[in-house]
């Protein structure tokens, strides 16, 4: 039996370094990352793997790293994530803002209509020690319902809808463009697997038509993610209004 070769946890560190200057060189980064990430990354990862129970997940070490170390650079004050399902993603994106070693304050709010899911997620944060992050059951559609006051810096996208599958991450942005701050995030799990293409083939034009500053595709694995910069101002009229 033939077995691939698997990166050493040096060279994934060394990878995701890469993907994170490459998110800064393309313009949806305002910095490179910084000296001491993976450590940090490291003490983290550590946590969640001690204290969370994740059924099942498509998140790959490098995205993991990709996705903390967005977060890191950005410093979102607000992040929401729509299909938290357990949690396991959002941990990783929302670990340096409220997480056990997060390095400064803030908040974040998960969102999944399925309830069994939002239970698990809720006691994986608190067994691994999360101030700020709430998980809630309802539909990320439905914007106005879930979003508080405060401006979301940081949106992840994440949802499968049974039938429709990834096809709606388009109308889910626009959903959530009104609630964004100005220079917020928009990262996009499963841009590039091939059971996705058709549903999110036309998800970069949309954004970009939307008003986003740059967007662009970061190859972590078969799953990939699109980070696109939000300016802060929906374009004039757009063929979606
Ligand atoms: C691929 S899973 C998300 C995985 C998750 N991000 C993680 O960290 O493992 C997709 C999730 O989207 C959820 N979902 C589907 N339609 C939704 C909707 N309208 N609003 C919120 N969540 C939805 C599903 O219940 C499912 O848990």
């Amino acid at each position: 039996m033939k077995v691939a070769p698997r990166l050493t946890v040096g060279q994934t560190d060394a990878l995701a370094t890469k993907l994170l200057e490459f998110a800064h060189g393309a313009g949806v980064l305002r910095a490179g990352p910084p000296d001491g990430l993976w450590s940090e990354f490291h003490s983290l990862r550590d946590r969640l793997y001690e204290t969370f129970d994740v059924p099942d997940t498509t998140l790959t070490p490098l995205a993991a790293r990709v996705l903390y170390g967005l977060a890191a650079i950005h410093r979102p004050g607000h992040v929401a994530v729509l299909g938290s399902y357990a949690g396991n993603l959002m941990a990783f994106t929302t670990g340096p803002v409220c997480g056990p070693f997060a390095s400064y304050p803030g908040t974040a709010l998960g969102l999944d209509t399925d309830a069994a899911a939002i239970e698990l997620a809720r006691a994986n944060f608190r067994r691994a020690g999360y101030t700020g992050a709430r998980v809630a059951c309802g539909d990320a559609f439905e914007a106005a319902e879930h979003v508080g006051s405060a401006p979301v810096d940081l949106l992840l996208v994440d949802i499968d809808v049974p039938g429709a599958r990834k096809s709606g991450y388009l109308r889910l942005v626009q959903a959530w463009l009104p609630y964004l701050a100005p220079g917020a995030l928009i990262i996009a799990h499963d841009i590039a697997h091939p059971k996705f293409t058709w549903d999110l083939r036309c998800y970069r034009d949309f954004v970009l038509e939307c008003g986003a500053e740059q967007s662009t595709s970061l190859p972590t694995d078969e799953c990939g993610l699109e980070v696109t910069s939000w300016r802060g101002q929906i374009q004039g009229d757009p063929a979606w209004a």
